[in-house]
């Protein structure tokens, strides 16, 4: 392939993102390299040499990420372990950390229960501009996810960035919903790009990756240093199965997205529906119905929808989000992810579990 990646567009981009050049008699995409431990020459080296340090798999996956997201890549054995990672690496005692009141539990979790123990001031705020822009002064990182999940609110990132900027404070967002396909947040001014590459990154429901990006070598190189010394990497297997997974990245969002819209169409003029509701980017559309009796009896009736948590599958899923008692939201709270089934047959299945209930 000529010519540089920047005259591509994002689909295209991730079709080819990370492979090595064509070499006659190799694979488009080099198998996994499963190794704990490889050959050195006398001198230590602290890249390489042990699978905690580095991984060729790996690597290929991070460039190809990289060319995602307009940065470098660290990846991770999860979300979770690249949120901790930014949070518990960048974030040290005496400093001041604003956190949106919506963001992933477990991003809540490790600021109240181990930063804040350990002398963070940990300022809660909505997801609401004028709300983080209050809380600026004196914070060392701001952590926002945009879209928001499960109540799909959105920040306005650039704004947010500069002021965040200007106010000397990193700014990081967990974007994992829109993925770098549909949102890349360091064009947009923002310091870390955090996401969970369980979810529609990989999109298939059979791995759980994370990844943080940045175009700052010093924040990854904390970032880096982090990994390798808490040993939450990522599997080689998993890491390839990643990256062979961005190739249909354009085409599953594509059609995910034309499944969430029409849903989301569908729901806001049916009466048993309120408050239907989707972003315009990723998956995921949010709707109440009358309590927890009612969203369960629709979830059960869907043939086509697993009763599942997360999102981002090629496989359609919903869940009563209240059931894990994480968020605020109520009873007949439905998080519903759009698989990548026939549009019409989705819809169809939709409507039919509405009959059900309304019935
Ligand atoms: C927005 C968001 N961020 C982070 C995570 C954590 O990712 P993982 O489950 O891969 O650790 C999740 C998981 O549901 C998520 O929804």
């Amino acid at each position: 392939m000529s010519g540089g990646a920047g005259d591509l567009r994002p689909g295209t981009r991730a079709v080819h993102a990370g492979l090595p050049a064509a070499r006659l008699g190799e694979p488009f995409l080099p198998g996994p390299v499963l190794a704990s431990s490889f050959h050195l020459a006398g001198d230590a080296d602290p890249a390489a040499g042990y699978g905690r340090f580095g991984n060729p798999t790996w690597e290929r996956y991070e460039a190809a990420l990289g060319e995602l997201e307009g940065g470098e890549v660290v990846s991770f054995a999860s979300g979770m372990a690249a949120v901790s990672a930014v949070l518990l690496a960048l974030v040290r005692p005496g400093d001041v950390l604003v956190c949106v009141d919506d963001a992933y539990p477990g991003v809540r979790s490790i600021a109240r229960e181990h930063l804040e123990p350990r002398g963070v001031e940990v300022r809660g705020v909505p997801t609401d501009d004028a709300a983080l822009l209050a809380a600026l002064p004196g914070a060392r990182l701001v952590w926002v996810e945009s879209p928001s999940n499960p109540e799909l609110r959105v920040v306005d990132l650039p704004a947010l960035a500069a002021a965040a900027g200007a106010a000397g404070a990193l700014l990081a967002v967990d974007g994992t919903l829109a993925t770098p396909l549909r949102q890349r947040p360091l064009e947009l001014g923002v310091a870390l790009s955090v996401a969970s590459g369980t979810k529609a990154l990989s999109g298939h429901s059979d791995l759980l990756i994370g990844h943080v990006a940045s175009r700052d070598p010093e924040l990854l190189a904390q970032v880096r240093a982090w990994r390798a010394l808490t040993g939450g990497i990522p599997g080689p297997f998993e890491a390839w199965l990643a990256h062979r997974s961005l190739a249909t990245l354009g085409i599953r969002v594509e059609r995910q997205e034309a499944n969430a819209e029409a849903l989301a169409g569908l729901l806001a003029a049916h009466p048993a529906v309120r408050g239907a509701r989707w972003p315009g980017v990723g998956c995921v559309v949010a709707f109440e119905l009358a309590g927890a009796g009612p969203a369960q009896r629709f979830i059960d009736a869907c043939r086509l929808v697993a009763d599942a948590t997360s999102f981002g599958g090629v496989h359609s899923s919903a869940e009563r989000r209240a059931r894990w008692g994480t968020d605020a939201v109520g009873e007949g709270f439905v998080r519903f992810s759009c698989g990548v089934e026939d549009t019409e047959d989705l819809l169809a299945d939709v409507a039919a579990a509405l009959d059900v209930i309304a019935g």
